[in-house]
C-alpha cells in the first residue's frame, strides 16, 4: 500500500533543462500512492511536453491561467485548495523571485499566493546563479516565509560547471514529499462512524434500549485516528470518553442518527455503522409518564430506516462497512445481509456462544467483502479494532485504485 494513499500534490514545473526529471517524480508519487496534478509554466513547456506529464499522472496538465476550459474564473483558488502540498521541481531563480515579491503573474505563482499548503522549492539552477546575491536574498525571503527548500545539490552541471545548483534526485524528493505528508495509510480520509445503542423513547421517562456499550465502534475511531484518518463520530448514549482527535456528534434516537449522518455523508470516503440501531420504534411517544393503572399495555411498534443500507443506495456512496450479530451460521447470514444491503464488507460476529460481542472487552469477528473472508479470532476490542481497520484500509484503496497495487 502507498504511503501517499489519497494525498495531493501540486506538482508545479518550471523552466530549466532538469524539468526532464520531473517526468520520473510523477511517476513515484504516483507509484507511492498520491493523486498529483501538474502545472507548468510556458518555459518548462520548452523542456518537457505536457502531453508526457499528462499521461504520468492520469490528469490534465494545466499550464495557462486563461485556459478557457479549465479556468472557470475561480480554478486557481481550487487548485490551490486541493493541494495538501505544492512542490515546484524544478523551481528556476525566475520563479523563485517571482514567489519571493508575491507575484501572481502566471497560473502556478498564483496557486502559490493562494494556497494554504505547504510549499516546497526543489531549485535547479547555474552555480552563478544560485550564489548570486538577488537569488540568495530570494531564498533567504522565502525561508523566512515558512516555504521549504528541498536542495539544490552540489555536481556537474547540464552547462559544463560543477557546484551547486543541482536539482535534488526525483527519489530524494519523493523521500521528502512522504517525511512531510505521510502520517499514516488513512492520512487524508475521512471516515463517518455510528457507534452505541439508539434509545427510542416510550414516554418522558422510558424508552427502548440495547446494550450495545459502543466499545468496539470507539476502539475504531481510535484506530482510524491511529492511522491518519480524519474521525466524525455519530455516538449513541454510552459512557464512553472521546477519543483525542475526533469530532463526536452526539444522537438518541435511530431517527436522529440517520439525521445526524444524512447530514455529514457526503462529506466522508468511508462509512462504518457499528452503531446498534433499534430496528423499531413506539409507534406513538406518551406525552406524560405512562401510569401503571392498567392491566395491560400494548405497544404499537414501527420499523426504523436502516440507516446503512441508506448510505449505500445513494448516488455515490462511499465505502460502506457494516456489522452482523448472528446466532447461527455467521458466514452465509451475514454474506447475505452484505448483499441485501449493497454495502462493500461486513464484519460479523457469533452472538450467544461464548464468543465475546456487546459488553465485554473481547469480541471475534469474520470479515466478508465481494470474494474474500478474513477471520480475526477473539481478542481485545482494541486490538480487534486495528486488525479491522487494516483490513478496511487495504479493501478501500482495492476499491478505489483497482489497477494500482494494493
Ligand atoms: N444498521 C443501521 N440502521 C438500522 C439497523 C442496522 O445502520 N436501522 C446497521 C448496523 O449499524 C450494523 C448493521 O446495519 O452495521 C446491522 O444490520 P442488521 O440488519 O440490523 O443486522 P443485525 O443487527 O445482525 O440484526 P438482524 O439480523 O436481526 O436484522
Amino acid at each position: 500500500m502507498g504511503e501517499l494513499n489519497g494525498r495531493h500534490v501540486l506538482l508545479g514545473i518550471t523552466g530549466g533543462i532538469a524539468a526532464y526529471k520531473a517526468a520520473e517524480l510523477v511517476r513515484l508519487l504516483r507509484r507511492a500512492g498520491a493523486e498529483v496534478q501538474v502545472v507548468m509554466t510556458r518555459a518548462a513547456g520548452e523542456f518537457i511536453t505536457p502531453l508526457t506529464l499528462q499521461a504520468l499522472s492520469g490528469r490534465a496538465v494545466r499550464q495557462d491561467f486563461f485556459d478557457r476550459a479549465d479556468e472557470a474564473a475561480t480554478g486557481h483558488i481550487e487548485l490551490a485548495r486541493w493541494a495538501d502540498l505544492v512542490l515546484v521541481a524544478p523551481a528556476s531563480a525566475d520563479f523563485m523571485a517571482r514567489l519571493a515579491h508575491g507575484m501572481a503573474n502566471d497560473l502556478l505563482s498564483t496557486v502559490c499566493l493562494a494556497t494554504g499548503a505547504p510549499i516546497a522549492l526543489a531549485p535547479a539552477m547555474n552555480r552563478g546563479m544560485w550564489l548570486n546575491p538577488a537569488t540568495v536574498a530570494n531564498a533567504g525571503l522565502l525561508q523566512q516565509r515558512g516555504v521549504l527548500l528541498w536542495g539544490p545539490g552540489e555536481g556537474e552541471q547540464a552547462c559544463g560547471e560543477t557546484g551547486p545548483g543541482r536539482m535534488l534526485e526525483p527519489e530524494a524528493l519523493l523521500e521528502r514529499t512522504k517525511a512531510l505528508l505521510a502520517n499514516g495509510p488513512l492520512t487524508g480520509v475521512r471516515v463517518l462512524l455510528t457507534a452505541g445503542p439508539t434509545r427510542e423513547p416510550i414516554d418522558p421517562v422510558r424508552f427502548i434500549g440495547n446494550r450495545s456499550s459502543g466499545k468496539m465502534g470507539y476502539a475504531l475511531a481510535r484506530a482510524f485516528t491511529a492511522a491518519g484518518a480524519q474521525v466524525r463520530l455519530i455516538s449513541g448514549p454510552v459512557a464512553l470518553a472521546t477519543p483525542a482527535d475526533v469530532d463526536r456528534v452526539d444522537v438518541g434516537t435511530a431517527l436522529e442518527m440517520e439525521q445526524a449522518v444524512l447530514e455529514h455523508v457526503d462529506d466522508c470516503d468511508l462509512f462504518v455503522a457499528c452503531a446498534a440501531v433499534a430496528d423499531y420504534r413506539p409507534a406513538q411517544v406518551a406525552g406524560s409518564k405512562i401510569k401503571k393503572n392498567r392491566d395491560r399495555l400494548e405497544l404499537t411498534l414501527t420499523r426504523n430506516p436502516d440507516i446503512l443500507a441508506g448510505v449505500a443506495a445513494r448516488p455515490r456512496p462511499p465505502f460502506t462497512v457494516g456489522f452482523a450479530a448472528e446466532t447461527e451460521s455467521v458466514v452465509e447470514q451475514a454474506q447475505e445481509k452484505r448483499r441485501l444491503k449493497g454495502i462493500d464488507m461486513i464484519a460479523a460476529n457469533l452472538v450467544g456462544a461464548g464468543q465475546g460481542g456487546f459488553e465485554g472487552d473481547e469480541n471475534a469477528l469474520t470479515v466478508l467483502w465481494e470474494g474474500g473472508r478474513e477471520d480475526l479470532p477473539l481478542d481485545k476490542k482494541e486490538q480487534l479494532a486495528k486488525s479491522l481497520t487494516a483490513i478496511i484500509t487495504e479493501r478501500y484503496y482495492a476499491k478505489k485504485n483497482p489497477t494500482q497495487d494494493a
